[in-house]
């Protein structure tokens, strides 16, 4: 084939792709474009490259070269052709039967989920206490026999250790070995198996965990969940909340502590709330007392608190001749229950929204 054939047929081609380019407005037509033009089998530069073969060998150079520009025109074309369907198929609704928007109705409300009234009760607690100066730690949940019991003077046949009234969990007792990470009691353990493991039944666990961990003086709160196996009723749940509070240094006295209490009960419950101290027992404090406030015509008990007890200080290597503490624990529910006005703490742990969602701060 001569070379000026050669080029006319090129010419050819790109007048009839410019051409077809003009009624290219769909997909199909974009496909079809493309069969037709750089398809692999007939497509027409298919065809010019099978007549580029018949091009004399001195004509050859020029030929291929030409093909090469017709074979990028038509690149070009195609690029040119898939921009005008994009952008014609964006511009117009995809199809008249799908969902169409009217910008002129009201748009749907974000539904902005609320705190748990405990976990509000949670942060307020913690933000009362700072401002007395009671920095916020926290400890395990599943917890030893020595940071529960053996170390807060509770001895080996203590009602509060009997299984019934504990989680404790069944394979640790068998299965963990004592390891080095467990601790070692600084003092008189009882002859406990320190490796038995349980949830934690009182957040008294973190005075003994942060006794043995920081520096005196020092005056702490730690609230958190504990666990005990009671029945479930309006005043009763398996898990509930203690904030348990620490305040170790030289000359603490028991006014002290009633000063605090009093303080903290103020400022959560109101200025005008009536808080009383009864003499009572707990092993891990001497003296001790509970702590009520008074609602509805009757005394509603939300901890107990005293000094802590030398045994307990002896356990964790502090000389209780030359330091002295108080400590408390008490109910979060109990606190969060009569501020919030609920009646029974089984709905605090429905996780029924319509009720929660009452609480909104
Ligand atoms: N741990 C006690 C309980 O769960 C509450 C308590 C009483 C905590 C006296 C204290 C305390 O720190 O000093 O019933």
């Amino acid at each position: 084939m001569a070379l000026d054939s050669f080029d006319s047929a090129v010419d050819g081609l790109l007048a009839e792709a410019r051409a077809s380019l003009q009624s290219v407005d769909s997909l199909e037509a974009l496909e079809a474009f493309r069969i037709q033009f750089t398809g692999a089998k007939n497509g027409a530069l298919k065809s010019l490259q099978k007549l580029l073969g018949a091009v004399p060998p001195e004509h050859k150079p020029a030929a291929g070269k030409r093909f090469n520009q017709a074979r990028e025109a038509i690149d070009q074309l195609l690029t040119e052709a898939t921009d005008k369907v994009s952008q014609a198929s964006s511009g117009k609704p995809k199809s008249s039967t799908g969902p169409l928007v009217d910008p002129t109705l009201p748009g749907l409300r974000p539904r902005i989920g609320v705190l748990h009234p405990i976990t509000q009760t949670l942060e307020h607690l913690k933000e009362i206490m700072g401002r007395l100066g009671f920095n916020v730690t926290e400890g395990p949940e599943i917890e030893d026999e020595w940071h529960n019991f053996v170390a807060l003077n509770i001895p080996e046949d203590h009602p509060a250790r009997d299984p019934l009234d504990n989680f404790y969990l069944a394979t640790a007792k068998t299965n963990l070995p004592k390891s080095s990470t467990d601790p070692q009691p600084a003092g008189n353990s009882g002859g406990a198996d320190i490796a038995a493991r349980l949830l934690r039944s009182q957040t008294s666990t973190v005075q003994i965990r942060v006794m043995e961990s920081t520096p005196l003086p020092l005056r702490i709160i730690s609230l958190g969940r504990v666990y005990r196996p009671d029945a479930p009723d309006a005043t009763h749940f398996p898990m509930f909340h203690q904030m348990e509070g620490l305040w170790v240094d030289k000359n603490v006295t028991m006014a002290q502590l009633k000063s605090v209490l009093r303080l903290f009960a103020t400022s959560y419950l109101g200025g005008d709330v009536n808080v009383r101290f009864r003499p009572s027992f707990f092993p891990f404090t001497e003296p001790s007392v509970e702590v009520d406030y008074w609602w509805n015509g009757q005394w509603i008990e939300f901890g107990g608190a005293g000094m802590v007890d030398p045994n307990v200080f002896r356990a964790v290597g502090i000389d209780p001749e030359q330091w002295s503490g108080f400590a408390f624990g008490l109910g979060v529910e109990r606190l969060c229950m009569r501020r919030f006005g609920i009646t029974d703490i089984r709905d605090l742990y429905r996780s029924d929204v319509r009720f929660l969602r009452q609480f909104a701060s």
